[in-house]
């Protein structure tokens, strides 16, 4: 990939977290802000999606000049504004296009259209063992990887992706029902342990057994696809089986093995990925349920290949990662993770990548 020096303001509100960030070159995050709105949707055990569009009204504005005043530029030293353009809430998405149309309009800066699930995959140049290039730090040379598989796990969506080139990503299965981040908000729920779910389960396992019970581990006629919806039922049964006990529930042992029970099923996705394209030479995972260190020690004792995790800041949504994907946009010919757009730029709820 020709690389290019670059200042790119990008904008991310696809689902409930407002936020704007400055990277340089694609590499270094100046600034990355975000305003999650969990606590607002908390009580409804999930995103409440009109909930999710009135807060980024109220939020983007000061998000975008923050992300600006703590990199330490001003509008004058941008080269462009990205947004993500989908998938996502309409209304939330929404919200961000028109902020960087007006920046577009006001400024004379180039807007680019970014893919969000394109965006956390792009999150891995950003980093380098768990932790954020230092500004100016030379990255690996061929960092990272290519090809490598993709395994993007977020509340949204769970994907897995050969990611070839940035401009030849192909999609190779992925989720039939739930997204496995979803299927930890609706355990949780379940379990009325509070959203979002993972880092409730993940904290509710701690010192639980995960061999307590047995779940299903989603059988599917795809090799690489998934599903929960069977995981969830069986959690569910076995929930309402012990109410009818005057025990306590045994919480920890319950979320030890859902959460057991999830991480085999990803990292054994990731092993057939792995043995239908042998070519791979690392695996990338990224999305807010990178974070969980069930999942992140199952991958680890699956393949023997280097499995990659962004620092926390970067699995959950945020721009910078949408700032890398634009600045691959501008670098090589992917137009599916990134283009140049005019202000007729519209949203897309849903969006393909490589299918
Ligand atoms: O990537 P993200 O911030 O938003 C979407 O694009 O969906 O992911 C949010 C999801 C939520 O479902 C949340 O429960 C899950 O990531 N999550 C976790 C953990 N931290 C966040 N799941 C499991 N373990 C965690 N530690
Ligand atoms: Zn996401």
């Amino acid at each position: 990939m020709s690389e290019r020096s670059t200042l790119i303001l990008a904008i991310e509100t696809s689902c409930d977290e407002t936020a704007a960030a400055v990277v340089r070159d694609g590499r270094y995050v100046l600034s990355n802000v975000v305003a999650s709105q969990s606590a607002l949707h908390a009580p409804f055990g999930g995103v409440f999606p009109e909930v999710a569009s009135r807060q980024h009204v109220r939020d983007i504005h000061p998000v975008i000049l923050s992300a600006l005043s703590s990199a330490g530029h001003g509008w004058g030293d941008l080269d462009d504004v990205a947004v993500t353009r989908g998938p996502g809430l309409s209304g939330a998405l929404l919200v961000g296009v028109n902020a960087a149309k007006g920046i577009s309009m006001a400024t004379g800066l180039p807007l680019l259209g970014v893919h969000h699930i394109a965006g956390h995959i792009a999150s891995h140049r950003l980093c380098v063992d768990g932790r954020m290039f230092e500004p100016d730090e030379a990255p690996p040379v061929d960092y990272p990887p290519l090809p490598h598989v993709a395994l993007v796990v977020s509340g949204g969506h769970s994907e897995l992706y050969l990611v070839r080139t940035f401009g030849s990503i192909e999609h190779i299965g992925g989720t039939l029902d739930d997204a496995a981040g979803e299927a930890f908000d609706k355990a949780a729920r379940m379990l009325g342990l509070g959203y979002p779910g993972g880092p409730a389960i993940q904290a509710a396992a701690e010192g639980g057994d995960p061999t307590a019970f047995r779940l299903p581990v989603g059988r599917t006629d795809g090799p690489l696809d998934l599903s929960f919806s069977g995981l969830k039922t069986a959690l569910l049964r076995l929930i309402e089986g012990m109410r009818d006990s005057d025990a306590p529930l045994p919480v920890a042992d319950l979320t030890a093995s859902f959460q057991a029970a999830v991480a085999k099923a990803l990292s054994l996705r990731v092993v057939r990925a792995l043995e239908a394209h042998p070519e791979a030479r690392a695996v990338l995972v990224s999305g807010g349920v990178a974070a969980n260190v069930a999942l992140r020690a199952a991958l680890k004792d699956a393949t023997s290949l280097p499995v990659r995790f962004p620092p926390l800041a970067l699995c959950t949504d945020n721009a910078a990662m949408i700032a890398a994907a634009a600045h691959i946009g501008l670098c090589e010919d992917a137009p599916e993770v990134a283009a140049r757009a005019g202000l007729d730029l519209d949203v897309m709820a849903s969006l393909p990548l490589g299918a």
